[in-house]
């Protein structure tokens, strides 16, 4: 495993993040929808850095199964949305990289009557999009490796890591 952002530098990027959704809300209530569980971390250290009216909802969305890096089926759960309708809804995801989670749910909230929806990731795979929709926030551009950490996972593991790092060949078994 080899660390491609480390702890500092993903501080250094969730605060430019809030910088830019605080300008760009300037204090109208908000709803943060964070995708679990991929976003977990990112939520709790982002939303703490946000100083408007906020509410936190939480939806499921899995792509990958089990003990593999490649895009299965999309699956939603709407079970846990909370109501978003007339709410400004900031959707909240680890990471842009076919983009299918993040436009299938853009179109989730919009069936909601939000009053606006706009999409944040911590990361952006580079050559990687099947979608013409692109996050409207991102703390860093990534190149085409499978990463995890900071709520990044390979089969359910080290989403407790504080940094990104990529896994190589011998860490996946393959
Ligand atoms: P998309 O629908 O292809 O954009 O995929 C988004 C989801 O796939 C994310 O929420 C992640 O859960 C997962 N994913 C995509 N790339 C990676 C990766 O490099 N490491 C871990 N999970 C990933
Ligand atoms: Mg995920």
């Amino acid at each position: 495993m080899r660390q491609l952002i480390t702890a500092d530098q993903i501080e250094t990027g969730v605060t430019r993040l809030a910088e830019q959704i605080r300008r760009d809300f300037s204090g109208q209530p908000l709803t943060v929808l964070g995708v679990l569980t991929g976003s977990i971390i990112l939520m709790a250290d982002l939303i703490r850095k946000l100083d408007m009216p906020l509410r936190v909802g939480l939806v499921q969305a899995s792509s990958y199964r089990g003990q593999t890096t490649t895009a299965g089926d999309l699956k939603l759960n709407p079970d846990l949305l909370p109501d978003l309708r007339q709410r400004h809804v900031l959707l909240l995801d680890d990471i842009f990289d076919t983009g299918q989670t993040l436009t299938a749910l853009v179109e989730l909230v919009q069936r909601q009557q939000a009053a606006s929806v706009r999409a944040a990731v911590l990361l952006w795979k580079e050559g990687r999009s099947q979608v013409t929709a692109e996050p409207d926030y991102h703390a860093f551009r990534i190149p085409d490796e499978f990463v995890v950490g900071y709520g990044l996972d390979y089969n359910d593991e080290y989403r407790h890591l504080p940094y990104i790092a990529v896994l190589e060949p011998a860490d996946l078994g393959e």
